[in-house]
């Protein structure tokens, strides 16, 4: 008796114990995760992520196959570059040298005050977790590192970065849009350059996240997605309003993810936002472009009236050409629908300003839509819609428009002039102009302007130019600007960009002057001890504009790499084999 019940307590205990163990080991599955990845094959073809183990509630019922026909071989995008003499290389390796040590001084005080964090706070030497807390720096550096030959840096980047895990996260909200350009393009990016399978396996893990965010019923995604929500099993439904940009920019990092790993999914996903897009085109109050804010639970991308290359849209636009390139044009309705909303945004939205020197740019304005055929435009301009001049003129290389290389490379130009425009050599984040009566000749009249400050076309008198005089000196105004309405520059790359796309396209040997103009301004304005700040007003004369301890993962993952690559060989990541998303961050295009 006395030995059978023994037996039996000890069975009890580890009965127990296996309970607890295996009770355990399933807790920690869900809350950490796969295994180390050391511990996986990696070549195993599979996803060890709790998102790769979820099962949709919606499930895709006929999932749209990725193209097999042979890629084409598209029209050359940059010029030939005759051999370079001694004297320009010279300079053109010292400016680059300068660039690369601002880069190593911020990724050393990354490296040690705010290591596997999104930011760094480059005054206080903080840290600071924006994105998710995946460490939002270090994903968007690794093609950086890799491309500034810090071969060292790169492998110590990605044994770090292969243990992010994308299980959980401490925000509430997720922001599909930033996840996907920011790490599924850094790890895609960093992949297709060094070819390290680990970087493809995060690229997948971060991919099978994403696509969680798009099981609703009409399988369009949730671009503020509660991610807790999800994991409880919840049902999501896509929402009535998203952002042009947030919910229309998925398709490079997408395809280059399917393409990349044969499974068609991403592609899918992608597709169905352009195939609505497409269908909806010529039926927005601005027929060829698409409002700022659109319905993903309907289904309707024509219904709003405001418009613009800029700010909320602008990604949207620029992956229309540029997934045209990436799949050596095999989707048609992505060079469809670049050509016909450059069509409208030519039209409508690009406007020449009114300078005192009388320079001939061009800026990218609103267009409001009251009626049908009364559209409006708000003539201002942004840092962010610098982008579009390099957006244009990439386009124009590749479906054969010169039209478009002329306006892009006026767009450029336009951001250029504000630059230097500005007291400390800085454009601000947002600022209005005047529009020119007609695009081909435009004097400068000094009282037009003075009108315009005080936001009146017609003028009763001497004493109301007084008044002009007055916001003209309070809000520290150069000729030409009308407003500022946001003095900041936080660091931003899109400037840089066009400059960076224009050279490579052009060859023009001024570029590389006005990039290295642009580059003393910002490293001047906003160097810390420790990295670079975004600073809160550059309109100042007579201080240093005021810092404000911020500094943004695309100040090292899109800003200092243009800057570097425009002061590259121009074979260095060329335009011909390529494709840059709107995070910077290149992936191979197809070729034939
Ligand atoms: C080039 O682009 C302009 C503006 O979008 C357009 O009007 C023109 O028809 C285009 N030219 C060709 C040859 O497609
Ligand atoms: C400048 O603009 C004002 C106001 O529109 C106009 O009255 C004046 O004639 C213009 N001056 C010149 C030189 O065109």
């Amino acid at each position: 008796m006395l030995g059978v019940a023994r037996r039996r307590t000890w069975a009890y205990i580890f009965a127990v114990i296996v309970i607890f163990f295996i009770v355990s080991l399933r807790r920690n599955l869900d809350t950490h995760g796969f295994p180390p990845l050391s511990a996986l094959n990696p070549a195993d073809g599979l996803s060890h992520s709790r998102w790769s183990r979820m099962k949709p509630k919606y499930p895709v019922k006929s999932m749209r196959q990725l193209p097999t026909q042979k890629p084409q071989a598209l029209p050359k995008v940059q010029k030939s570059f005759p051999e370079e003499a001694d004297p320009a290389r010279i300079k053109r390796l010292k400016r680059q040298k300068a660039v690369k040590e601002a880069f190593q001084r911020c990724w050393g005080s990354y490296r040690t005050k705010a290591w596997m964090s999104d930011e760094l706070t480059p005054i206080s030497g903080g840290r600071r977790d924006t994105f998710g807390g995946w460490g939002a720096t270090l994903v968007d550096s690794l093609d950086t590192l890799w491309i500034m030959g810090m071969k060292k840096e790169f492998k110590e980047a990605v044994d770090a970065a292969s243990n992010i895990n994308f299980d959980g996260t401490t925000l509430e909200d997720v922001n599909i849009f930033e996840t996907n350009i920011r790490y599924l393009g850094g790890f895609l990016s960093a992949y297709d350059l060094s070819g390290d399978k680990r970087l493809l396996e995060k690229a997948r893990e971060v991919g099978e996240m994403l696509y969680a965010a798009f099981d609703t019923p009409n399988r369009m995604p949730l671009t503020r997605w509660k991610l807790h929500s999800a994991i409880q099993g919840q049902a999501q439904v896509a929402e009535d309003n998203v952002l042009l940009a947030e919910i229309g920019s998925f398709s490079l990092e997408f395809i280059r993810l399917s393409l990349l790993t044969g499974d068609p999914k991403w592609f899918d996903a992608a597709q169905r936002i352009a195939e609505v897009m497409h269908e909806q085109q010529a039926s927005t109050r601005l027929p060829g472009m698409w409002p700022v804010v659109v319905s993903a639970r309907q289904q309707a991308f024509n219904k709003h009236s405001e418009h613009t290359l800029g700010a909320m849209a602008d990604s949207m636009y620029e992956y229309l050409p540029k997934t045209h390139a990436l799949v050596g044009g095999l989707l048609p309705i992505y060079r469809e629908m670049y050509e016909a909303s450059m069509d409208t945004a030519i039209k409508y939205a690009l406007y020449r300003p009114m300078l005192p020197d009388e320079k001939d740019v061009l800026l990218s304005g609103m267009v409001v839509t009251q009626g049908k055929d009364d559209p409006k435009l708000q003539p201002e301009g942004q840092h962010l819609v610098c982008f579009a001049g390099g957006m244009l003129a990439l386009g124009g290389r590749l479906v054969e428009n010169q039209t478009h290389v002329d306006k892009g490379e006026k767009l450029m130009e336009g951001c250029v002039w504000a630059y230097k425009a500005m007291p400390n050599g800085i454009m601000p984040e947002t600022f209005s102009m005047l529009p020119c009566a007609s695009p081909d000749e435009c004097p400068w009249n000094e009282t037009m302007w003075k009108q315009a400050v005080l936001g009146r076309t017609s003028m009763d008198g001497d004493p109301e130019l007084t008044l002009a005089d007055k916001i003209i000196t309070s809000k520290r105004l150069p000729k030409g600007f009308t407003d500022i309405r946001d003095t900041r520059y936080i660091l931003r790359p899109e400037a840089i960009e066009s400059v960076f796309i224009l050279y490579r396209i052009t060859g023009r040997a001024d570029l590389l002057e006005s990039a290295w103009d642009m580059w003393t301004a910002i490293d001047d304005a906003t160097r810390t001890e420790l990295a670079n700040s975004a600073v809160n007003d550059i309109t100042v004369t007579d201080e240093k504009p005021p810092q404000s301890d911020s500094m943004e993962s695309f100040w090292l993952g899109e800003t200092l790499k243009y800057f570097y690559l425009i002061f590259s060989e121009p074979d260095h990541i060329s335009l011909d084999e390529y494709v840059f998303n709107t995070e910077a961050h290149p992936f191979k295009r197809l070729l034939p």
